[in-house]
């Protein structure tokens, strides 16, 4: 912290904050809650991500946050962010989310058991971790495929 100026500081946060609001238009509720939730598992994701592009030694711990923040954000509580027709632009839920109810809540329950997955394996070799790693990031890619407006 202490080579860090207060203003250099300021301006971070600011960056960070405007690419955000970029981001989110307008949400609000629980469409923006869901987002920034979103928006936080792919930036975890992204930490384990690069590690294991890497040569460095992986660490345990920041992968087993990364898993933690997965489950804490699956199953119901993914699901629970998606009460009946929430379609308020921005979002970009399809309208086939309630027709297909029982499978979004597969597609959630699937993404809570390749968090503990993962979780399992963070202190684990680097092949076993890239395994779980690749498996929950098709876990992500599944749910978006069907049930988003914009795959990737
Ligand atoms: C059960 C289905 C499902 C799973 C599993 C899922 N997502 Fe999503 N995700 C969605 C839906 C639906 C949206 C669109 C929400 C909206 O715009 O209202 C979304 C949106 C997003 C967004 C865009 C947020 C924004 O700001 O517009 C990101 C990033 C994202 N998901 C990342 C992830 C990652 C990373 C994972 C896996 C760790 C994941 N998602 C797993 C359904 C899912």
């Amino acid at each position: 912290m202490k080579n860090w100026s207060a203003p250099a500081l300021i301006c971070a946060a600011l960056l960070i904050t405007a690419t955000t609001v970029v981001a989110h238009q307008g949400a609000t509720g629980v469409v923006k809650k869901r987002m920034n939730q979103m928006g936080e598992l792919k930036e975890a994701m992204k930490a384990v991500g690069q590690m294991l592009k890497s040569d460095d030694d992986l660490n345990a711990d920041v992968i087993a946050a990364t898993a933690q923040a997965v489950q804490d954000n699956a199953g119901h509580h993914l699901t629970s962010l998606f009460p009946d027709g929430s379609l308020k632009k921005p979002s970009e839920a399809r309208p086939e989310i309630w027709k297909n109810w029982t499978e979004f809540q597969r597609f959630a329950d699937q993404l809570k058991a390749a968090g503990e997955r993962l979780g399992k394996t963070a202190s684990g070799d680097r092949k076993d971790v890239a395994e779980a790693f690749k498996e929950l990031g098709q876990s992500c890619k599944a749910c978006h495929e069907k049930f988003r407006l914009k795959s990737n």
